[in-house]
């Protein structure tokens, strides 16, 4: 494996890819434009997908209806909100910032996301994980890496392995991509 062709999402794509089996419950936490959900509706059995803008389960609806996936709840909610539709999945999959082709003014914040990380670790399974791509700088600024990054090196490691990749020497605040994984 080499990390010059690469990115944050396409790492977190091959992560999931690597670790979601076609009978897993999984979560998109951020909807978007739909293209998570889609990868987690191929690789899993039911997908619940989250996000606060009307505009992303239009995008997603479309996307899944061309690529005739059947197998995705579509959820105009936060997802600091979650447990309310779910009860256990295998992961919950963050691609954390603003809707791509969107209103760069609605992003996610980290009193939120913060919020929606500790319930997915109530709800994942026992071999289940969290994926997180976090995009910052520009529109968004850094309060939510700062964070986000605070405090996932509080979590307790005896429950949890947390693993930060940074493309350390690229421009332009390359994405980060974190995997928590509950230890067992
Ligand atoms: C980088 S985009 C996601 C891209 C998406 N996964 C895709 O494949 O197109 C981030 C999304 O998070 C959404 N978002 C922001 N705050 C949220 C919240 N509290 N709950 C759920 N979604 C939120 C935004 O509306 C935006 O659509």
């Amino acid at each position: 494996m080499t990390y010059h062709d690469k990115n944050a999402l396409k790492l977190s794509h091959e992560y999931l890819k690597a670790h979601i089996n076609k009978d897993d419950i999984t979560v998109d936490a951020t909807m978007g434009r739909g293209r998570d959900t889609l990868l987690l509706c191929n690789l899993s059995k039911e997908v619940y997908a989250f996000d606060i803008q009307k505009e992303a389960p239009l995008s997603t609806k479309a996307l899944l209806d061309e690529n005739n996936c059947t197998n995705a709840r579509l959820i105009l909610d936060s997802h600091h909100n979650l447990k309310d539709y779910v009860q256990e999945a295998k992961c919950v999959v963050f691609n954390l910032g603003f809707l791509p082709g969107g209103d760069h003014t609605i992003f996610s914040h980290s009193d939120t996301s913060i919020k929606a990380i500790e319930a997915s670790l109530d709800i994942i399974k026992e071999d289940g994980f969290v994926s997180i791509c976090s995009y910052y700088g520009g529109d968004t600024g850094f309060e939510e890496r700062d964070n986000l990054l605070k405090f996932l090196e509080h979590l307790d490691g005896k429950k949890y392995t947390v693993m930060l990749h940074s493309f350390l020497n690229r421009p332009n605040c390359p994405p980060l991509f974190i995997i928590i994984e509950k230890n067992h």
